[in-house]
């Protein structure tokens, strides 16, 4: 403050005082909310203890304030947590840092000094990528998985064992030679970025909270207190470390990592052991040119001193060991302008702020477009066009604006204003309404409907995609270029477009970009997908609120379209509350939300005449309903590893188990086939040792049939 401000009254000054510990109160406790329960904390640790100290000063000040109800009478303890507590056998700690390539020298050299092992006697120092997820302790006894905790404050953490038996990479029992009477195996749970992506896309596209990067997703998704929310996020484990153990199954750190991978442990494939400090440094630099490319968040190494009896020796110091220390990464962040916030329509008109940059370099990837995720959050963080911003590569995928460099700011810049109107066809854009909170909602919506163009292109992107209809060949960029063209505006144009385009004046073959083998070929494509399975129509019409399962769930209860769209009408004419709504309304996995959504869609004739014009086109076969299988794998072992382009790994273990296949985590002698996407690591050389049958991606589609 640079004037001098009037003197006030005692009573204005109270008033005053009154409303700033009002403030701070309410964004103490935003942000514990935002860290203890919504693991997504916007301020650092030390920005958090500084509006603390403000209002224990203001309490000091203003004694009457400090009421029982303020936060200051909390010693900085998270609100009650909803999950049992579990004492660690051994406590969990932390790491030392190493920031710099001295500091490494400085650690083998201080670890030399304190075994009193001469420079040039061999000490073998282990390196590994540092998971940027959360710590977990799995304590198995007799091999059995009996408990699960997250670290809480290194002595105790939350009980989360139900979570934990949902993740498939975790096994319940240890198998195989050495397994000690009790251990308690840790490592790091997180998300890959791909699974990351999908999820905060599907959350953005509910209204949903969005994460801010792959570890506080992983974090949000462990610690739910219904685990089926759990069981559906893809988690992931890399085990790399002990607490409490009856007995170890070797001398070294590599030995024990090794036996944790025999007994079915998911371990990281990237441990190596080095001789020399040049060697860790040499694997420093190689893994961070890889960084983007292992399709997990790493924030450094670590590294470790191999032999276990070193590592009793030289034991701890104050909260961490003196036997390992973590060298990181620079933060990926990097400083561009924020040239326009341009806001993108999606297929069920959810308009989405995304940011236009100026290119940057980031982590070594060139950036221009970050997400916004919703006004809310832009408000939030005031972002304005021209402004200097921090950008992140959050999860080393989605880049976004970390915050705004004020003092840059131009004396032009006005707040963000979010549009009222949809860009793309100027229909009136609303903020959906929360039923929970009455309010409204954080996203913001096209009410145009069926006369956007944006929502039209939108849909048949979602229509050809590969979970929907899946016409090979028929992507995105086509779809626009058909679109903008005039020449696909609706899904049944997509049937007719072959025959007049052999009829037109200007055919697709005379223009540039399109040859006649691949148009050809689109067209084959096209006519391969005229028959199409009820589930797979209905979830490509893009209904809202029919997503696959729910797709599924309908296909099965009314087996064809025309039962479907019966029941509809008959919801339809009958009304909410009528037997007919209800009868749909009681289908296995079907709400209110979802009758509510095909109620709107059928009852619109704009809808039907589309669907009609389809239904000229195209057959819709019935739901069949999985047969007692008996398929080519049948009764067979396969483990699926690496990253799979075509579906998901939670889904290609689904079809699997369809399909009457036993899905492993690990790979062992019984194992028939292992899947091996790309980068797959320690699996599949498992299975090259073990002489077990390998199969690409393709070829286990074309095994099971569904190339
Ligand atoms: S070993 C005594 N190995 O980093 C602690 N930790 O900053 C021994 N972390 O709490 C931990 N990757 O959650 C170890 N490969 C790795 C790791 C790793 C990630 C985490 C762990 C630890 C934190 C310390």
């Amino acid at each position: 403050m640079t004037k001098s401000p009037k003197p006030k009254s005692k009573k204005a000054s109270e008033a005053d005082a009154g409303r700033v510990w009002r403030e701070l109160v309410a964004e103490i406790e935003r942000h514990d909310a935002l860290y203890y329960q919504q693991d997504a904390p916007e301020i650092s640790d030390a920005d958090y203890d500084a509006l603390r100290q403000k209002l224990t000063a203001l309490e000091a000040a203003h004694p009457h304030l400090a009421t029982s109800k303020s936060p200051s009478h909390r010693v900085g303890a998270p609100p009650a947590s909803p999950f049992g507590k579990i004492r660690h056998g051994v406590a969990m700690l932390s790491l030392g840092n190493a920031f710099n390539d001295d500091d490494v020298i400085e650690f083998a050299d201080r670890v030399r000094r304190f075994l009193k092992v001469g420079a040039d006697d061999p000490l073998d120092i282990t390196a590994e990528p540092k998971i940027d997820g959360l710590s977990i302790s799995l304590r198995y006894e007799q091999g059995a998985l009996i408990q699960a905790a997250t670290r809480g404050d290194g002595a105790e953490g939350e009980d989360v064992t139900a979570n934990v038996k949902t993740i498939s990479e975790i096994p319940h029992q240890l198998k195989g030679k050495g397994v000690p009477d009790v251990i308690e195996v840790r490592g790091e749970i997180f998300l890959g970025h791909k699974d990351f992506a999908a999820l905060n896309a599907a959350q953005a596209e509910k209204g949903e909270k969005v994460f801010a990067n792959p570890r506080n997703a992983a974090a949000g998704s462990l610690r739910q207190l219904d685990v089926s929310i759990t069981a559906k996020r893809p988690l992931r484990l890399f085990a790399y470390t002990w607490g409490a153990a009856s007995s170890l199954p070797g001398n070294t750190q590599t030995a024990v990592v090794a036996a944790f991978k025999s007994w079915g442990l998911p371990v990281n494939p990237h441990m190596k052991v080095c001789a020399s400090t040049d060697a860790l440094l040499q694997y420093y630099t190689k893994l961070e040119a890889r960084r983007a490319k292992l399709g997990y968040d790493i924030d450094g190494v670590v590294y470790k001193i191999n032999r276990l009896d070193y590592q009793e020796r030289l034991g701890f110091v104050s909260r961490s060991p003196r036997w390992a220390v973590a060298h990181k990464f620079a933060a990926e962040q990097a400083t561009t302008i924020l040239r326009s916030i341009d806001i993108q329509v999606g297929r069920t008109g959810a308009l989405t702020p995304v940011a236009k940059l100026e290119p940057v370099t980031v982590g070594g990837v060139v950036v221009s477009n970050a997400t916004l995720h919703n006004e809310d959050e832009i408000k939030r963080k005031d972002i304005r066009a021209g402004d200097t911003v921090v950008v992140q590569r959050a999860g080393d995928v989605i880049p976004q604006i970390v915050r705004v460099i004020e003092d840059k700011r131009p004396a032009s810049a006005v707040p963000f204003e979010m549009p009222q109107t949809c860009p793309a066809c100027g229909s009136h854009a609303a903020r959906d309404h929360d039923e929970e909170t009455g309010s409204g909602d954080v996203v913001r919506r096209c009410t145009g409907g069926l006369v956007c163009p944006a929502q039209a292109k939108e849909r048949l992107k979602h229509f050809v995609s590969r979970n929907a209809v899946d016409i090979d060949g028929l992507g995105a960029e086509k779809i626009e270029f058909f679109f903008d063209t005039g020449r696909i505006k609706t899904p049944a144009d997509i049937y007719t477009l072959a025959k007049r385009d052999a009829a037109s004046a200007e055919p697709l073959s005379t223009l540039k970009g399109f040859g006649q083998k691949s148009l050809d070929k689109l067209f084959a494509a096209i006519d391969a997908r005229r028959s199409i399975p009820l589930d797979r129509f209905l979830f490509g019409l893009g209904i809202r609120h029919i997503g696959e399962t729910t797709a599924k769930d309908l296909a099965k209860a009314y087996l064809t379209l025309d039962t479907l769209r019966a029941a509809s009408d008959a919801a339809i004419a009958g009304g909410k509350g009528s037997d007919a709504y209800n009868d749909i309304d009681n289908i296995e996995g079907i709400g209110e939300t979802v009758v509510d959504a095909l109620v709107d869609f059928f009852g619109e004739p704009h809808n039907t005449e589309i669907l009609d014009a389809l239904l000229k086109e195209v057959t819709v076969l019935p739901f069949e309903r999985p047969k007692a299988v008996q398929s080519a794998v049948t009764g067979k072992t396969v483990v699926f590893t690496g990253t799979l382009t075509q579906i998901t790994r939670n889904e290609a273990k689904a079809q699997a188990e369809r399909l009457g296949a036993k899905v492993a985590g690990s790979v062992s002698k019984k194992t028939n086939y292992v899947i091996a996407g790309s980068d797959a690591g320690s699996k599949l050389t498992n299975a090259q040792a073990l002489g077990v049958t390998v199969l690409t991606e393709d070829e286990w589609l074309s095994l099971i049939g569904r190339a």
